[in-house]
């Protein structure tokens, strides 16, 4: 098994879990068939991770965008977060799975909030795996609402203006604490961020994949580590030198 502090590994994977409709429409099923598939695939990257030494994984679920989708498919998808959550947190939990949940929660039902924030609050303190779900997410109103914190912060003279540095705009990100992203996969073929973690994203290494996200197993995970591995991450500087 993979040392999680080997330097060649990415600590933190974020996927945009893509193609679940195009999935359910090449087998002639509903696209709801294809978000429940993808469910299952979610569950098989989550017990993978770990084992491959991955220390934060991040969920693209749901984005601020896809509220521009038909109404029933919305409901399911909301319907499908909850149901994850009320089936897996046991197994999560005992599997040492720290869950949080990134995105705006003023749209969503008092019910749903309560649920995630349980979820939150019972796995806090679990060391094996961070499992960030980006739900009702969108990276330009994440930072917007740094913004606005910070600006806020001026305002009541908590802060000089001079100290908003980097680091002080991390500390204001949902993603406050937490690695910047060394490996981001999307599934699906398309080749786009659709606004997610733009600001964490700024050194990752970008792995687009032609199979849609039902099809995603440890298989796939292990074939976009070792691409990751192969890569040449030099951050702006040279070449990394072989001792
Ligand atoms: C990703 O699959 C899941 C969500 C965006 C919620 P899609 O639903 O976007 O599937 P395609 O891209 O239409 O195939
Ligand atoms: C990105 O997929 C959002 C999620 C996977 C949750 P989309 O299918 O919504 O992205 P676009 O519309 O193709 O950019
Ligand atoms: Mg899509």
């Amino acid at each position: 098994m993979p040392r999680a502090n080997s330097p060649s590994l990415p600590r933190h994977v974020a996927i945009i879990m893509d193609g679940n409709g195009r999935w359910a429409t090449h087998r002639g099923l509903p696209r709801s068939a294809g978000h429940k598939a993808g469910i299952d695939a979610l569950r098989r990257a989550v017990r993978a991770a770990p084992e491959q030494g991955i220390e934060y994984l991040s969920m693209y679920s749901f984005s601020t965008e896809n509220w521009q989708r038909p109404k029933t498919e919305v409901a399911f998808l909301l319907n499908l977060l909850r149901r994850f959550i009320k089936q897996d947190l046991a197994e999560l939990h005992a599997a040492g799975v720290r869950i949080v949940v990134i995105g705006a929660r003023s749209d969503l039902e008092p019910s749903l909030v309560a649920l995630l924030c349980h979820a939150e609050s019972l796995t806090k303190e679990n060391i094996k795996l961070t499992l960030v779900i980006a739900f009702n997410y969108g990276a330009k109103q994440e930072l917007a609402r740094a913004a606005k914190a910070l600006a806020q912060e001026a305002v009541a003279g908590r802060i000089n203006p001079d100290d908003i540095t980097v680091d002080r705009v991390e500390q204001a990100l949902n993603t406050a604490g937490m690695p910047d992203v060394d490996l981001l996969i999307r599934t699906g073929g398309e080749q786009r961020i659709s606004n997610f973690l733009l600001w964490q994203c700024a050194y990752a290494e970008f792995l687009f994949m032609p199979l849609f996200w039902p099809d995603f197993d440890g298989a796939a995970l292990q074939r976009a580590i070792a691409e990751f591995q192969s890569r040449d991450r030099r951050f702006g500087g040279l070449r990394a030198v072989t001792a």
